[in-house]
């Protein structure tokens, strides 16, 4: 396939590259103007790939969008017009509510939506370490969306494993609890995964998964708070080393996913009238660190 990966960093690296080396025709968007960019994955030999090129985005059968969420929108707004209506969309960010922007941007276009568990990390602009080996699950979120079932196996023979979802919404609302329960309270105590298994953090975790659980319910995604729960903290178990994003993103001073994590989950909450208070609390810390920034 003619494949366009759009946002370059660290998760699209790692997919260019193996999507690159499964015999696909890959090129890259990235913000930084050059024509081509030399990437290098783990120990394998350097590849060079043509980068910003509005012929390859013209003829590209798939644009997979690497971006992270608050950046989807900026990024694609001035590609509108040189992505083919063919062209199939799949989406691949933490958080939720790009699909509804992307869908009215692109309305004709197939979208799918992708979630993923691989760990990829970037230490140079050009270098980049698979450092997790993970799950990825796709699924369409338009009709035509729908019937880009065999997405899975290209995903799958590029960097395994890759699994269809009929209801990837599904997916993606459990990453989203998760990420609710993990990301802003690791962010503002600026403490590893594993440091969440502590007791002075049961209560505030297991009352925002309940909250997170209710919206899920309202929203028509079958869940059991309790359930939900334990996969947080198992989460929490299997990740004790690992910093989340946000908390990676707050210490750096880099704008957080919080609008499209927290964010999503008080925005869906208020149109079902559920209070979201543990959740909202969390978001408005993390919005005070933000906002302290540009006032220094
Ligand atoms: N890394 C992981 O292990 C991992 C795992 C699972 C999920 N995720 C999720 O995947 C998403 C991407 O994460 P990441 O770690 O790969 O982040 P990242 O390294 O920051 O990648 C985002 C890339 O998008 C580029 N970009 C930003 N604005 C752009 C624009 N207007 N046009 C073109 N490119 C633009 C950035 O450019 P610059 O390089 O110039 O900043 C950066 O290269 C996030 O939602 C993250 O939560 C990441």
């Amino acid at each position: 396939m003619n494949i366009v990966v759009l946002g370059p960093g660290a998760i699209g690296s790692l997919w260019a590259l193996s999507l690159h080396n499964a015999g696909h025709s890959l090129s890259l968007w990235s913000r930084n103007g050059h024509h081509q960019s030399t990437l290098c994955l783990d120990t394998l030999s350097p590849v060079t790939l043509v980068n910003n090129d509005a012929e390859k985005l013209k003829d590209a059968d798939l644009l997979l969008v690497t971006l992270k969420a608050p950046q989807v929108e900026t990024a694609m707004q001035p590609l509108l017009e040189q992505i083919d209506p063919d062209c199939i969309v799949v989406l691949m960010h933490n958080g939720m509510g790009t699909a509804d922007i992307v869908a009215e941007l692109l309305p004709n276009n197939p979208l799918v939506l992708a979630t993923t568990t691989h760990g990829a990390y970037r230490p140079e602009p050009n270098k980049v370490q698979h450092t997790g080996v993970g799950i990825t699950q796709l699924g369409g979120h338009n009709e035509k969306g729908k019937q880009c079932q065999f997405l899975a196996e290209v995903f799958d023979h590029a960097l395994s494993t890759a699994q269809w979802h009929n209801h990837i919404e599904q997916a993606l609302w459990s990453k989203l609890a998760i990420n609710c329960a993990i990301n802003p309270l690791t962010a503002i105590n600026q403490i590893t995964n594993g440091e969440l298994a502590a007791d002075s953090y049961r209560s505030t975790l297991v009352s925002v998964v309940e909250e997170v659980a209710q919206v899920m319910n309202a929203e028509g995604i079958v869940t059991d708070a309790a359930k939900l729960e334990e996969t947080v903290f198992n989460v929490i178990q299997a990740t004790a080393k690992n910093h989340s994003s946000m908390q990676q993103d707050i210490v750096h001073k880099r704008p957080s996913e919080i609008d499209f994590i927290t964010g999503y989950l008080l925005q869906r909450a208020q149109t079902h009238n559920i209070a979201v208070p543990h959740n909202t609390a969390l978001f408005e810390q993390i919005k005070l660190i933000e906002q302290s920034w540009k006032s220094s």
